[in-house]
This record gives structure tokens, C-alpha cells and sequence, in this order.
């Protein structure tokens, strides 16, 4: 990484060979300074036993007669997860996590207990939808689970219990009865996490009361030897709590952790968060704010965690992230429905870019929520599906899946708003295992076309791309009209050996890729 004089120094340069640096958004890419890939599980996403999530969403029941599905699980959602490439799923929660009893969600359907769902609407949960169902469905999905456990209201011995239900192949009490309820094979489950939003949901604990907790739960997940390891992850920090990031890299030993969450959600005030489409270029402009900061979210725990780990051992995991507004009209408040228009699409772009450039350190992320819920990729109504443009982003953005970072400098022109600003452009780059580069661009000013110019560091025989924008920043893809937004050719890049210039219309996400490198 260039030090901060040294970033000055590009910027200055670039804006001297390519004219005034307020007049464009200029990138400059150093395509031999890097060895860092972009971990797939940046690209996780997240489904909680939460409104329509879970039930209405990926499951409809195994006696459905009206929608089509595998084992109950809808297969127009089976398809469309498939097409983004999905490398985990994180389950069950959420704030649900730290109430869910596992052995109620397992055994022959009709004689599985209710419960409450007391977070979400105080619904009642049949657990038709368990563990064999959920990670039967990652396996046809072709994903990675990631169990989060119960730590706030379960028992150690609960929680390894679970480990050894899925993972163990030989014979044991836990195996056993996996095997007795129809499965042979363990799931070989890598990735876990030990309690959600301790500070919260998951039981208002201290940073220094969770650490004790989590050494020991930590300590009974035996990794029975089949999957490389176990990758524990720690609740992680509230935003920006970094005292709790601090206290658990104090604490936690490094043999017993493997990632450290962190959870943050682009809101503009949480007791007022305004319609999920019908909002203010103001509240526009908030939104805008709140997702960025993820950007120095990321660098200050980063920092911290460098601290007591310089070698990045242990993974900053961002396993909720996304755009939270009120529920739409008419529906349960505690469901978390929202519409989804291109201010989504911004924050995906911008955020996954973010996640991009710091892939040293953040090695997962989880979008919060796969379907229905919260920045959804997926709505469903009855038969009916659709992909919201967020899903169109990851789609695109698919291309940076464990390809290798190309570090980038960029001077962005600011979005500017009643004298705040934050900038207008941001960007990630990539060397695909297929030997091409991919450069992912956003303009999120609503108004203003950005001109971009590149410096690509070599030169490309060609380049191609695709576009997502709409004709206005707040429409939507909707039950009635699908398609309204979606990918499209872009054609307006001009390539000049090294240099690449473009212009970005407002509220639009660009990948472009380029081949043929001299
Ligand atoms: O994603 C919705 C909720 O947000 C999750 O259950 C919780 O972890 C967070 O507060």
C-alpha cells in the first residue's frame, strides 16, 4: 500500500498529466504491487429464521402443490442463488441464533416442537426447516454453510453437541442419531459462529464477559478432524465499537478464533429510517453517508487488529451488512420487508468495492438478507419471484470471486450534500483466474455523469463491460414489472493502450473486462 504523502503524490500526478483534478475521477492501477485475493466468501449472504426469509422464501414445504421445489425448497430460488455463485450461507441468525435450540429443528417433522420466534414478530416456528434441511439445501446450492450457534440462551454442551451431529463420522452418541434420522455422511461443516451480537440480542454481554464465554464454548467444538480445521467466529464489534474489537483481540487466543464479526448497517437514523422508496435526496444522501462509512469502519478495526495480529491471521468478518428502512407498508414490522431501487444497488457496489480493497483483512461478508429480509437479492409473492437490482450487483460483481486484488489509488469528485461530502466514484480491481482484469466502478451522485480516466498499469488488446442503472434513482424491480432494471451492455469505455477513459451516468454501477494483456 502507498503511504498517505505517497497517495497525495499520484493524486497530484495524475491530476497533472490528465488536467485540473476537480474535473474527473482519475484511477491509477498497480497491477505487480499485489498478492492478496479476494476471498469468495466476501460474496456470502445471510438467511434468518426472520418473516418471509426462511419460510415463503427459500421454503415452501415439501407437500407444496403450486410452486416448483426440491425438498421443499423453491427451485426459482435454487436457480437464481446458483446463478450468483453464493460461497456461504450463514443460518439461522441473527438474534434468532442465540434462541435456537438445534435438536428441535431435527427428527420427523410432525412431532418437532413450536416455539416462539420472540425477535421477529413473535411468530410461532414450527421447525419444519432444521438442520438436515438447511444443509441439504447448501449442497444442492453448492454453498458453504455457516451455522451460527447458540451461545446467549444455550449450553456449551448444546453447541458441541451440534458440531459432532454434523461433523463426526464415526460412531457416537450425536452421529448416531444423525444417522437415525436419515443421514449417513457428516456435512463437514467449516465455518461457525459462537453467538450473534453478543453486546445485543445475544445477551447484552461486556467485550471482556463474551471473551470468557467464548473461550470456552470455543473449547468443546471439537473440529473432529475432517474439515481442515474449524473456522470459529467471534460476535464482533456494534459499528463502531472498536473497544470490543480490541478487547477480543486482547483475549482470545489466536489457536481458538479464526474471524472476528463485525456488523453494520447503512441507516439514516434508526428511529426514523424512512421508506424504502420514497426518499429524500437528503435521506438519499445519508443513506449514501452511512454505507461509506463502512469504508473507515473497516481501516479502524483493521488497525486495531493489526496491532495483535500483524501477520492477518484472524479474518475481520462483516457478516451483516446492507440497507435498513422501515417495512413496507402494510406488512409486519417485525418481518423486515423492503423494497429495493438503485440507492441498494449503490450500497452493494460501493460496499462490496470496499470489501475488495481491504481483502487482506476482511475474508468474509454476509448481506443481510438472502430473500424478503432487510437489502434482499430475492422477493417472493406467492408464485412469483424476482431478482432486485442488489442481486444484479453481485451478479456482476461475481467476477472478483477469489481473484487477485489489484490495488488501486483513486481521486473521486465529491457527492456533495448541504456542505457534507463523501466521494462520488469508488472502485475495486481484479486478475480472474482466467487471466483477465476486471475493474468494478460506481458513481452514486444522483444528478452528475462522472468522467473517469484510468491508468491501468499495461496495456489491453480490448475491453467490454456491463452496465446497471435505470431511469430513476428510486425505481424497482417489481412483481409486475421483473425486469425493469437489469444488467446491461456498456460500450462507452474507450481503451488507449494504458489509459481507459469513461464516463459513468449518475446512480449506475459499471464492471468492465479487459483482455489481451501486453
Ligand atoms: O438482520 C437482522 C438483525 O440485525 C439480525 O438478526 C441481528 O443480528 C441484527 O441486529
Amino acid at each position: 500500500m502507498l503511504s498517505k504523502k505517497n497517495q497525495l503524490l499520484t493524486v497530484l500526478c495524475i491530476g497533472a498529466l490528465w488536467g485540473p483534478a476537480t474535473s474527473q475521477t482519475s484511477i491509477q492501477l498497480s497491477p505487480k504491487e499485489s498478492s492478496v485475493l479476494i476471498s469468495k466468501h466476501i460474496y456470502g449472504h445471510f438467511a434468518e429464521h426472520l418473516g418471509r426469509c426462511i419460510y415463503d422464501g427459500f421454503y415452501v414445504g415439501e407437500g407444496n402443490t403450486t410452486i416448483p421445489h426440491t425438498n421443499g425448497v423453491r427451485n426459482d430460488v435454487l436457480s437464481a442463488l446458483k446463478e450468483l455463485k453464493i460461497p456461504n450461507l450463514r443460518w439461522p441468525g441473527g438474534c434468532f441464533a442465540d434462541t435456537y435450540h438445534w435438536k428441535d429443528g431435527i427428527g420427523p417433522k410432525g412431532s418437532r416442537p413450536s416455539i416462539v420466534n420472540n425477535w421477529w414478530g413473535g411468530v410461532t416456528e414450527d421447525n419444519s426447516f432444521g438442520t438436515h434441511d438447511f444443509l441439504n439445501m447448501c449442497e444442492l446450492l453448492e454453498t458453504e454453510p455457516y451455522l451460527a450457534g447458540n451461545v446467549g440462551s444455550g449450553e456449551v454442551q448444546e453447541l458441541a453437541d451440534w458440531v459432532q451431529y454434523v461433523n463426526f463420522e464415526g460412531r457416537s452418541p450425536m452421529s448416531d442419531l444423525r444417522r437415525a434420522n436419515g443421514r449417513d455422511r457428516p456435512w463437514n461443516v467449516k465455518f461457525w459462529g459462537v453467538g450473534n451480537e453478543a453486546w445485543g440480542c445475544g445477551g447484552h454481554m461486556t467485550a471482556a464477559y463474551y471473551s470468557d464465554i467464548y473461550r470456552k464454548y470455543a473449547t468443546f467444538m471439537s473440529d473432529w478432524s475432517n474439515t481442515g480445521g474449524l473456522y470459529r467466529i467471534a460476535s464482533g464489534a456494534n459499528s463502531a465499537d472498536y473497544n470490543w474489537t480490541e478487547t477480543l483481540m486482547q483475549k482470545l487466543p489466536k489457536n481458538l478464533v479464526k474471524g472476528i464479526a463485525l456488523h453494520h448497517y447503512a441507516v439514516i437514523d434508526w428511529n426514523k429510517k424512512g421508506s424504502a422508496i420514497e426518499y429524500t435526496d437528503e435521506q438519499y444522501f445519508k443513506t449514501m453517508k452511512s454505507a461509506w462509512f463502512m469504508n473507515e469502519l473497516v481501516e479502524k478495526h483493521s488497525a486495531i487488529m493489526d496491532k495483535y495480529d500483524p501477520k492477518k491471521e484472524v479474518a475481520l468478518v462483516v457478516d451483516e451488512w446492507g440497507g435498513w428502512y422501515e417495512v413496507e407498508p402494510e406488512t409486519n414490522p417485525g418481518f423486515l420487508y423492503q423494497q429495493n431501487t438503485m440507492r441498494d444497488a449503490m450500497i452493494a457496489g460501493m460496499t462490496l468495492n470496499i470489501f475488495n480493497n481491504h481483502a487482506e483483512r476482511v475474508k468474509m461478508a454476509n448481506l443481510a438478507q438472502t430473500i424478503n429480509v432487510l437489502q434482499a437479492v430475492i422477493l417472493t409473492k406467492g408464485e412469483k419471484m424476482i431478482k432486485t437490482p442488489t442481486f444484479h450487483v453481485m451478479e456482476m460483481y461475481k467476477v472478483h470471486q477469489d481473484a487477485q486484488l489489484i490495488p488501486l489509488q483513486i481521486n473521486s469528485q465529491s457527492f456533495v450534500w448541504n456542505g457534507e461530502e463523501i466521494p462520488a466514484v469508488s472502485a475495486s480491481a481484479s486478475k480472474g483466474q482466467n487471466g483477465k482484469t476486471y475493474v468494478s466502478l460506481v458513481n452514486i451522485d444522483p444528478k452528475v455523469a462522472q468522467k473517469v480516466e484510468l491508468n491501468l498499469g499495461g496495456s489491453y488488446a480490448g475491453v467490454s463491460g456491463r452496465i446497471l442503472t435505470a431511469k430513476q434513482l428510486r425505481d424497482f424491480n417489481d412483481f409486475d414489472d421483473a425486469n425493469r432494471i437489469q444488467p446491461q451492455a456498456f460500450s462507452g469505455a474507450k481503451l488507449s493502450k494504458e489509459r481507459l477513459s469513461l464516463s459513468l451516468p449518475p446512480f449506475s454501477v459499471v464492471v468492465l473486462e479487459l483482455n489481451g494483456k501486453k
